[in-house]
């Protein structure tokens, strides 16, 4: 196994990770190590086949079933099919929107996000897979929120110690207030989204997570801040919440230019932290098929609560 840190300044590519059978226990505690110390692992061409990806994923923990029941595989709900499939006619898509952004249809889009943040236990991470990729557009983008927390500005890291974040799930991510361009517009639902939404009231009350995490392993500080999904801050007036989720999200937003894109390639496995990584969905031109799976690796840091 080689590595080769991504030109970015943080996350690893790993060469040479043969995944025909099960990985040994040596490789295995390997890999954690490397997850944890940098965020994200990117296999290029690793994962020829499902047993490939459920293999990988199971390195970094027990895997999940996702809350968007959605999007499960059918007999394989350790697999979230997230691809998107041109449909001829119709108000709906399957499982992804379409939403223009800056003037573009893109389909699958999504804004700078935690998986999961908007019910208490947070996701461990995930991996991805691409099955079929679009001739453009489609990338992974990933941020360090290590790194963003220790850009803060000193005043602000200041007012953020100690205090509580409230999330409420909103799959529309155009009705999200932050994280989102003003510019961005909902074309086409989709099936599984209208679903989401039916649900929302019954399912996903607001819950609260703390800004500041530190990672167990290193000590290190992460904002454990998404700016998609945020809509307050726990005992905080309305305004002066809204103020600071803006400071927040302005400072990802700033941050985004230093952030890793993934560009796909067939059968690359992509595994993220998600304690420690923001992650967001280019998304994929409307005319074009792009197949994806992911899985979603359980664990609690037992920080989150019902708001
Ligand atoms: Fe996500």
């Amino acid at each position: 196994m080689r590595t080769r840190t991504l030109p970015v300044g943080f996350g690893l590519e790993i060469e040479g990770l043969d995944l025909s059978g099960p990985l040994d226990e040596a490789t295995r505690t390997t890999l954690r190590g490397l997850f944890v110390d940098a965020g994200v692992l990117v296999f290029r061409g690793a994962g020829t086949t499902p047993e490939a990806h459920i293999e990988l994923s199971r390195v970094f923990g027990d895997l999940e079933l996702h809350s968007n029941r959605e999007a499960w595989v059918e007999d394989c709900p350790e697999l979230i099919d997230i691809s998107y499939r041109p449909v001829a006619d119709g108000p709906e898509t399957g499982v992804q929107p379409v939403y223009e952004v800056d003037g573009v249809p893109l389909a699958g889009w999504l804004a700078w996000h935690t998986d999961q943040c908007f019910i208490p236990r947070l996701s461990r991470g995930g991996v991805l897979r691409a099955l079929q990729v679009p001739t453009h557009f489609g990338r992974t983008g990933f941020m360090d929120k290590i790194r963003l927390h220790d850009t803060l500005d000193e005043s602000v890291r200041a007012r953020i110690v100690d205090q509580r974040v409230v999330y409420r799930f909103e799959p529309r991510m155009d009705r999200n207030r932050h994280a989102v361009p003003r510019t961005a517009r909902l074309l086409r639902s989709s099936a599984a989204m209208d679903s989401l939404v039916e649900r929302l009231e019954r399912d996903f009350p607001p819950v609260s997570h703390p800004l500041v995490l530190t990672q167990r392993e290193t000590g290190r500080h992460v904002l454990n801040f998404s700016p998609c999904y945020a809509v307050g801050i726990e005992g905080m007036a309305e305004n002066e919440a809204d103020e600071l989720l803006s400071v927040l999200s302005d400072h990802c937003a700033a941050a985004a230019e230093g952030a890793y894109f993934h560009d796909w390639h067939v059968h690359d496995l992509v595994a993220w932290d998600n304690w420690r990584m923001l992650h967001q969905a280019e998304g994929c031109p409307v005319d074009e098929t792009r197949l994806m799976h992911r899985t979603s690796i359980a664990g609690d840091y037992d920080l989150g609560a019902f708001a």
